[in-house]
């Protein structure tokens, strides 16, 4: 039996850098806070306990941990002062047994992968493991130092360090594990004797090396251990986060017309022979069946589309569902909880609205539906309009099967319209409409005065 997991994730930083009101830990990366990679990181490791160190802004981390983490207990510790990561760690050390192997994370490393933790765990199994990473650029980082025998001896930080031993390009990342136990009794002896006059956890290894340990390192790679601790490594870390989603999803059959030009900031199903091009953004759950194809510049949130349909550009969908071989957009603007069945068709400048349209029903213009319930095969003309709302109360709109709603109609809710009926351009429906035959409801019949003139400007 390997000793319970506990994860420390070190979140304490105001992160001065972002000049943000909000912690630096719930900056975004595809639009989940930077904290919650770290914690989905850490959770796919089936840990005993996740302990987040908080300082700075703690009661906004934990506000979002309540909306945002589902699944595991977070134990929190508060460091009200940060005094140095070593003190840090100690914060949350009260809360884990001797037993336990540790492992430290950073609330602001997000993009660590799982696997790479999986080894670095092991590899502390029974002594102190680190995590390091060889850089071309390492000034800024903790450089790693070895022995003639290549045996590591301690961690200098960079302010600390002689020109000589800025030049070690192998560098700490932070990322450490060690049984509970021993690091407990390090702890306790760590001292702030130094440039920054913190506690450094660093320190600890000089320790380990003195206990007669021979501590490890498990290596990553340079772009999973990046920080954020400003606004462009955010973006730097956004664009190597993105990169990552699209080759995975390249490889999975998706096609991307460009793969720099995509981004996702959620979950991704998808089909067979599905495409999708430039520009366009998934956020939350979206689902595209088989040859789904997505054209420029779409914006999908939490939708999911049927085999074969076709999303044009600049369109504009959320909280929806299609069915297959549906054709939507170009601008058009799907809003939640409609659903459109099967060879349905939403066109340019049409928003739709909790409406459902059944099979083959066409919406192809410069249309607003909002709270209607439409059959089969009918035609909504161009500027087509339900009147839901009166001001107070939302109204629901039912159309039939295989109806002609004319153009410019305006349809004033609660209305029902019957199978089969078609309505006169330009007409204002504030009545049930039975089904068949052809309803008008216009301000008058059209008529031509022959002797009626313009006005004249200045003709009083
Ligand atoms: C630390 C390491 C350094 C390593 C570098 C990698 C130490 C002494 N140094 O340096 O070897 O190369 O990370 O990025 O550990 N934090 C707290 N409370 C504190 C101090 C820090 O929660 O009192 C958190 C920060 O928010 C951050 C992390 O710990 O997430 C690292 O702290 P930071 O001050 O950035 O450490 P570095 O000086 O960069
Ligand atoms: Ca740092």
């Amino acid at each position: 039996m390997p000793a319970p997991l506990h994860v420390i994730i070190l979140a304490a930083g105001q992160g001065t850098r972002m000049k943000s009101a909000r912690p630096k830990v719930l900056h975004e990366i595809a639009g989940r806070a930077m904290l919650g990679h770290v914690i989905d990181a850490a959770q796919q490791l089936a840990p005993a306990g996740i302990h987040v160190v908080v300082g700075h802004g703690g009661e906004m981390v934990r506000a979002w941990a309540r909306d945002h983490v589902a699944g595991v207990p977070l134990h929190w510790a508060e460091q009200a002062e940060q005094l140095g990561t070593a003190h840090a760690v100690q914060q949350a050390m009260p809360q884990i047994p001797d037993a336990a192997q540790v492992l430290i994370l950073y609330g602001d490393v997000p993009l660590v992968r799982a696997a790479t933790l999986a080894a670095l765990i092991e590899a502390g199994r029974r002594t102190l493991a680190l995590l390091t990473v060889e850089l071309t650029d390492p000034a800024g980082y903790g450089r790693i130092l070895r022995n003639r025998g290549r045996a590591i001896t301690a961690i200098v930080e960079d302010k600390d360090a002689t020109a000589r031993q800025r030049a070690i390009r192998e560098v700490n990342t932070g990322l450490m594990s060690v049984p509970a136990k021993r690091l407990r009794g390090w702890l306790a002896r760590v001292k702030n004797r130094n440039a920054k006059g913190e506690y450094y956890l660093t320190d600890i290894v000089g320790m380990a090396v003195k206990a007669g340990l021979k501590v490890v390192a498990a290596s990553a790679v340079p772009d999973e251990v990046e920080g954020a601790n400003d606004r462009a490594q955010l973006a730097r870390l956004e664009r190597l986060y993105q990169a990552r989603q699209a080759s995975a999803l390249l490889a999975d059959g998706l096609a991307l017309a460009d793969p720099a030009r995509f981004d996702l900031r959620g979950q991704l199903t998808h089909g067979r022979d599905v495409f999708v091009d430039v520009g366009c953004v998934l956020e939350g759950t979206v689902v595209l069946g088989e040859g789904v194809h997505i054209g420029p510049y779409c914006v999908l949130r939490d939708v999911t589309l049927g085999a074969g349909t076709r999303v044009h550009a600049h369109s504009v969908l959320e909280g929806c569902t299609a069915g297959a071989d549906c054709v939507i957009g170009p601008f058009a603007r799907v809003r939640p909880t409609t659903q459109l069945a099967d060879g349905s068709h939403v066109g340019n400048f049409v928003e739709i609205k909790n409406a459902q349209l059944g099979a083959g029903t066409k919406a192809n213009h410069l249309a607003y539906v909002g709270d209607a319930t439409i059959g089969s095969r009918t035609n909504i003309g161009a500027g087509v309009i339900t009147c839901n709302y009166d001001g107070a109360n939302k109204h629901r709109t039912t159309i039939g099967d295989d109806v002609f709603v004319g153009s410019d109609t305006q349809l004033v809710a609660p209305v029902a319209v019957g199978d089969g009926a078609t309505i006169g351009a330009g007409s204002t429906i504030t009545r049930d409409v039975p089904g068949g035959g052809l309803t008008i409801a216009r301000a008058r019949e059209q008529k031509t005065l022959a002797s009626w003139k313009r006005p004249r400007k200045g003709a009083g």
